[in-house]
């Protein structure tokens, strides 16, 4: 037995690309019994009935590999009040997240172009980095972040992009692109694969989903997921919606068990509570037009545009608002490393009895 722990050997090697990669690194750990207003998520949990449908779960579905038929129907019909989708046109993935990563290995090609605009959702760049692509950015326009087509159209005619990556409205700025906009980048690349990641777009309000036929437009894929809205982060459930042809190829790079028998249960319970959702938006969309209004008060830079977000360039330097904010109990984020924004700190925006604290801590820390 001795001899055989004696090997000493080294490790073997990973791919080119992955021993170049940096980890994803996000302070991710310790966050419970806090107030989190750091990563964007629903800040009062599910409904009621999405935490009744898992505590029901039969002893057997936990044995049984999770089946996703009755879901994919859910999503058909209900996902969206103004239209149907057909069942080859959606793809479900172990969040958001995962979507990304198998649409990079699906289409991404070492060598080719994946453009997108920066800063934005750090994850993109692993991805595409993973698949040995080369990345090139597009930075935002001005104090406010507006999005920045022309520079856009540019590096489309320059570089010839396989992927095109745009976060509408865009995480940690809130920039928004509009869908005709969209359906305009598309239609004149139709060689580019466009991915429109809509996380946030509920908070917002301008979906290409009730409006695109998949059909007709072939080059597009748009990313939602249950994470921010419904309170489904920790289940991990995000969808991609496109033409059968292409949620087929990116099907085949993701395992055929990859979300959950949990994850399914709730998502299929909180499709049917899409009440709790609504409203649960809205009560965002007051907080956040309640705490703009305070900051407008304030003379301090502020940024605030679609998302469930915001950010602020501190008195303070962000670190110390971070740290001290913790203190208190209350979590944000320093866009330390992030283009463009690196003094600023990015806030999450709660039900309006959460920014009422938040206000009251930030207030005392930072407005001496
Ligand atoms: C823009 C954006 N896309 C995707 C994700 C990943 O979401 P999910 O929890 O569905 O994996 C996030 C999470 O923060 C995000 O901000």
């Amino acid at each position: 037995m001795s001899k055989l722990n004696n090997l000493n050997n080294s490790t073997p090697e990973p791919n080119e690309y992955i021993e170049n990669l940096k980890s994803y690194s996000a302070p991710l750990e310790n966050r419970r019994n806090l107030l989190r207003l750091d990563f964007n998520e629903n800040t009062i949990g599910p409904s009621h009935k999405v935490y009744d449908a898992i505590k029901n779960i039969k002893i057997n579905e936990i044995s049984i590999y999770p089946e996703y038929d009755l879901l994919r129907n859910k999503i058909c019909l209900k996902y969206n009040k103004n239209r149907k989708f057909d069942k080859n046109e959606i793809g479900i993935f172990n969040g958001a997240d995962a979507a990304i990563n198998a649409i990079c290995k699906a289409f991404g090609e070492k060598n080719k172009v994946f453009l997108t605009t920066n800063p934005t959702f750090g994850y993109y760049f692993p991805c595409a980095e993973m698949s040995g692509m080369i990345i090139k950015s597009c930075t935002y326009n001005g104090n406010n972040f507006t999005f920045p087509l022309t520079k856009f159209y540019e590096s489309i005619q320059k570089y010839n992009p396989t992927l095109i990556f745009i976060c509408n409205p865009n995480n940690p700025t809130g920039s928004v692109i509009s869908a005709e906009n969209i359906m305009e980048i598309a239609n004149k690349n139709q060689k580019s694969l466009i991915v429109i990641d809509e996380l946030y777009e509920k908070f917002y309000g301008d979906s290409l989903l009730p409006i695109i036929d998949f059909k007709k437009t072939k080059n597009i894929v748009i990313i939602q997921s249950l994470s921010k809205t419904a309170g489904l982060a920790g289940l991990r459930v995000g969808f991609a919606f496109g033409n059968e042809q292409i949620i087929k190829q990116i099907n085949k790079v993701t395992g055929p068990y990859d979300v959950n028998s949990f994850a399914v249960t709730a998502a299929s319970a909180a499709l049917d509570d899409q009440a709790y959702i609504d409203n649960y938006v809205s009560k965002v969309k007051e907080a956040r037009n309640w705490i703009k209004e305070k900051f407008e008060s304030l003379d301090i830079r502020y940024n605030f545009n679609g998302g469930n977000y915001f950010l602020i360039w501190p008195n303070q330097s962000p670190e110390d608002l971070e740290k001290g904010m913790k203190e208190n109990g209350i979590l944000i984020r320093n866009m330390k490393n992030k283009k463009d924004i690196n003094q600023s700190v990015r806030v999450s925006i709660g039900v309006i009895e959460q920014m009422k604290l938040f206000w009251e801590i930030y207030t005392k820390l930072d407005q001496k």
